[in-house]
Parts: C-alpha cells; sequence; structure tokens
C-alpha cells in the first residue's frame, strides 16, 4: 500500500462524500497563494470535526494551531449562531491570513484568532476564569501538546472533547527511544491522557492524502 493508493481513496471519498465549496478552496489557494505550509487537515478530517462539535453540541470551541483558518472554518460552521471559536496562532502572517479566510467564508462574527505564544494566550484564559469549552482541537507545535493539555483541563468542563491531531507522525511515536523534541512530546502527552482519572481517551491512525498520521479523542469528566 502506497501513497498514490492513500491519495486515490481520499480523493474518491471526498468526491462522493463533500461537495463543492468555495469558501474552502479559496482559502486553500489564498493559503498557497501566501505561501503557507500544506499541513491543514484534509478534507474528509475537516468533516470529521465538523461532525464532532455537532455530535457534541459544542457552542464554545477553542483551537491551538489556526495556520490559515482551514480547519477552523469546518469547525466554526458546526456552530450554533451565537456560538463563538476562538483560534490561537503564533504566526502574524499565518494569524492575517486565518483573518481574511474567514470573513471570507462569513465567520468573522464567530471566530476570533488571537495572535501569540498559544501557551501564554491559555494562561490568561485560565487567570481571566474564561468561559469553559466544549470542544478543544489541538494542532500546533507537538513538542508543547503536554502543556497545551495541561492547559485546555483548565478550561474544560465534564464533557469536553479533546482532539489532538498528528499524534502518530509516520509511527515515530512508536520509537520509545527517539530523539525528536516533537515525538518526546507526544509520549508526554500519551502518559498524561493514559494516566489522568480526569480522561477518556483513544488514538487511531490514518492514512490518505497527508501520509500516515492520527489523532486522539478524549472525553473529559469531573
Ligand atoms: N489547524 C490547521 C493547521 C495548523 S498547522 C488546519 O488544519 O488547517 C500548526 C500551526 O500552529 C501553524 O500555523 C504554526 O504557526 C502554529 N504554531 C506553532 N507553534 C505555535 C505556538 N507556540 N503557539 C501558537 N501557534 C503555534
Ligand atoms: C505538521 C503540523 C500539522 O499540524 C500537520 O497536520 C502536519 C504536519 C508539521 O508541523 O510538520
Ligand atoms: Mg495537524
Amino acid at each position: 500500500m502506497n501513497q498514490e493508493q492513500w491519495t486515490a481513496m481520499d480523493e474518491f471519498l471526498t468526491s462522493q462524500l463533500l461537495p463543492q465549496d468555495t469558501a474552502l478552496d479559496a482559502a486553500l489557494e489564498a493559503s498557497t497563494q501566501a505561501g503557507l505550509p500544506a499541513i491543514n487537515v484534509a478534507p474528509n478530517q475537516g468533516k470529521l470535526l465538523n461532525l464532532l462539535a455537532k455530535l457534541r453540541g459544542a457552542r464554545r470551541i477553542l483551537e491551538v494551531g489556526t495556520l490559515g483558518g482551514y480547519s477552523t472554518i469546518w469547525l466554526a460552521r458546526a456552530l450554533p449562531a451565537d456560538g463563538r471559536l476562538v483560534s490561537l496562532e503564533v504566526d502574524a502572517a499565518h494569524a492575517q491570513v486565518a483573518r481574511a479566510n474567514v470573513e471570507r467564508a462569513g465567520l468573522s462574527k464567530t471566530v476570533s484568532v488571537v495572535l501569540g505564544p498559544a501557551a501564554q494566550t491559555l494562561e490568561q484564559f485560565v487567570a481571566d476564569s474564561a468561559e469553559p469549552f466544549d470542544m478543544i482541537f489541538l494542532d500546533a507545535d507537538k513538542r508543547s501538546y503536554p502543556e497545551y493539555l495541561r492547559l485546555s483541563l483548565q478550561l474544560s468542563r465534564p464533557g469536553t472533547l479533546i482532539v489532538a491531531d498528528n499524534v502518530i507522525r509516520r509511527g515515530q511515536v512508536a520509537d520509545h527511544a527517539s530523539t525528536d523534541p516533537d515525538v518526546i512530546g507526544l509520549h508526554a502527552f500519551f502518559r498524561q491522557l493514559a494516566t489522568n482519572p480526569r480522561l477518556d481517551s483513544t488514538a487511531v491512525q490514518t492514512v490518505g492524502v497527508k501520509g500516515w498520521d492520527g489523532f486522539s479523542m478524549t472525553l473529559v469528566s469531573n
């Protein structure tokens, strides 16, 4: 099995299940034009995030790692009219592209992109006793996932769904001896998921247009 087949299968699924979408296409086009890396979630993964947010009945969503706002748009579309999505991004150019994409998608009333290192922004939300989020999507620098999870739990309530992208990294995460800081971060992240009694988790591998990777899903309780 190879990348060509995974891509062909993703193209089949996307052509069957996802209608043409001007705002999402334009978001990717603008991201490419601006020189952003093509590390957004795949279309069918974006739709999965959208469905999970709807299943959760989410009214408040937190995203860590905006890039050009592609996953942001998928998630924000799942919200009711008075819902809110806050997305955290450290790179000013990424944030600028994302805000324009969100605006073009008609979601600027729902979405705010907060510029700055995510850990600092999250600390600030905790200090401000921000209202808890119903769903949290972790997708920024993988080495910081342990810190993002620790802070996310302070911004969660019983029933919050936490999804983390890129927890497989082409199988690198199975290497216990890895010295890659991102892999080491993911090892610590999995230990937190496994040992915190408030957390009920699984993780699945995926193949597709984005290669071999995967995501974790966690339900937070008291
Ligand atoms: N969620 C996006 C992809 C995000 S890519 C999508 O699927 O469409 C990861 C993003 O995290 C990049 O834009 C990168 O600039 C950002 N990032 C990296 N380190 C960060 C940090 N410390 N704080 C906030 N954002 C960070
Ligand atoms: C990278 C980041 C992502 O969020 C992703 O989905 C794929 C790759 C990266 O930093 O390489
Ligand atoms: Mg990702």
